[in-house]
């Protein structure tokens, strides 16, 4: 286990990218929609960072298995608990990775019309993106192709509680 992204660092990027959102939508009222389960962390720190109006809700999805290849499908496990039309939603995510989770996402959001969707993520992989023209408004960091764990993140269901976002030691078969 190696420390890629230490929690100094993500606390201070945390803290700059509320004032980004802040300033971005100016007072009204935002609707933050985490992707559970590896979004709960950074949506727990970056809601306590933001002032002025905020909600939140979750979702559920499926999209990887055990090990660190993506099944390439995406289940709904949890929707959310209130109807988002016209309101101004940040869909919150802990890694961009492939691009299909957002990507399904982000549609089954917009049949819901929505004012505003934004998305935000804790850390984006652009070397492994499949799905053209999914990006997000919001990064934490830019990372490498390399299998990460903690803040949230998982191997296996496993070591989201690490503070630190850490490579696994063995290497990535993607
Ligand atoms: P995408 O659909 O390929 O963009 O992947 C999104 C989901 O894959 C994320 O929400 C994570 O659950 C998982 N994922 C992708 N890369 C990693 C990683 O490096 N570590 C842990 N989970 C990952």
């Amino acid at each position: 286990m190696r420390t890629l992204i230490s929690r100094r660092r993500i606390a201070t990027r945390i803290r700059t990218l509320a004032r980004d959102i802040e300033h971005d939508y100016k007072g009204r009222r935002i609707h933050l929609i985490g992707v559970l389960k590896g979004a709960c962390i950074f949506l727990s720190d970056l809601v306590r960072e933001l002032d002025g109006p905020v909600s939140i809700d979750f979702m559920a999805v499926a999209s990887y298995g055990k090990g660190k290849e993506s099944s390439g499908q995406v289940r709904l496990l949890k929707d959310l608990d209130s109807s988002i039309e016209g309101r101004d939603i940040i869909l919150v995510e802990d890694i961009l990775d492939t691009g299909l989770t957002l990507d399904y996402l982000c549609r089954v959001l917009r049949q819901r019309r929505p004012n505003t969707l934004k998305i935000a993520v804790l850390l984006d992989k652009p070397s492994r993106r499949q799905v053209e023209g999914i990006q997000a408004d919001y990064v934490g960091f830019e990372i490498p192709n390399e299998f990460v764990v903690g803040y949230g993140l998982d191997f296996g269901d496993m070591y989201r509680n690490l503070r630190d976002v850490c490579v696994l030691s063995a290497p990535v078969e993607h």
